[in-house]
């Protein structure tokens, strides 16, 4: 018999997709989700591009044997090393990817500065220089690498000394250059926000992409999957990780909101 719903597979290096979870739960009410944190290999910021490319090819594979007829790249740093290589892939498959908010940034900014918070292999990556090339147009654009604050979302520290050090460290740079704008370029930081706000203060604008992909993802839900029977029954959430899967469960019952179990991923795709 036909199932009622549709299953999203969702990954990222770690927690941080759950910031993207949460918006594609919203935008897809009645779908099932799973999540890969693949925390035994975070950060994928200081990892070479092939390292990354085969970490989500393995996080893909999982991902379909699970059933899922769509992947979110819930991770900027992923989508810069990997999601040509899904793409070529597995063509048929419907895989959302996700890149810093330079667009929606150029649109908000008041004095023309825009700064954007990522991590270094996001920063450098050729993909996130035709962003720019393609986006930025008269717009003054500030980049900052951010190592270590993947580290301490990572262990639920999102309001501790360490953080806020870390949020200092590397917002300062970019408010000494004016910018009125601040892209959060990896999916980690969106848990960090509200801290992020604290430092910044009520004029800086914080963009993230989070909502623009969940709608990207239903609109090609939508479109390219055959339609369903939908009975209104609430979609549901399975989590993995790479990691510690106690510690995975912990922290991330704590990002999500509600308590969650974590499963430990398969030997074969850690
Ligand atoms: N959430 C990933 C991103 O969006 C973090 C990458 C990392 O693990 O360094 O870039």
């Amino acid at each position: 018999m036909a199932s009622s719903t549709r299953t999203i597979g969702v990954f990222d290096s770690g927690v941080g997709g759950l910031s993207v979870l949460q918006h594609i739960r919203a935008a897809l009410p009645d779908a099932d989700l799973i999540y890969v944190a693949d925390s035994g290999h975070v950060p994928y910021g200081d990892k070479s591009p092939l390292y990354i490319e085969a970490r989500s090819l393995a996080l893909t594979r999982f991902l379909l044997s699970q059933g899922a007829e769509a992947i979110v790249i819930a991770c900027n740093t992923a989508t810069a090393a990997a999601a040509h290589a899904l793409r070529l892939k597995f063509h048929k498959l419907p895989i959302v990817a996700m890149e810093p908010a330079v667009k929606p940034a150029v649109a908000a900014t008041r004095n023309g500065v825009v700064g954007v918070l990522a991590t270094v292999g996001t920063l450098e990556s050729a993909r996130f220089a035709a962003l720019l090339e393609k986006y930025a147009g008269n717009v003054k654009i500030v980049t900052q690498g951010c190592p270590g604050l993947v580290e301490v979302v990572e262990r639920g520290d999102l309001h501790g000394p360490e953080a806020r050090r870390l949020v200092e460290r590397y917002t300062e740079p970019l408010l000494k250059q004016d910018a009125d704008t601040l892209i959060l370029g990896c999916t980690h930081y969106p848990f960090l926000a509200p801290l992020i706000r604290e430092v910044v203060g009520a004029d800086v604008a914080l963009v993230d992409t989070g909502a623009a992909v969940a709608r990207e993802l239903k609109r090609r839900v939508d479109t390219e999957l055959p339609p369903r029977v939908v009975v209104g029954v609430a979609g549901t959430e399975t989590f993995y990780s790479s990691g510690d899967a106690e510690q995975a469960t912990r922290i991330m019952s704590g990002l999500w909101g509600k308590e969650v179990v974590v499963q430990q991923l398969p030997r074969d795709f850690s």
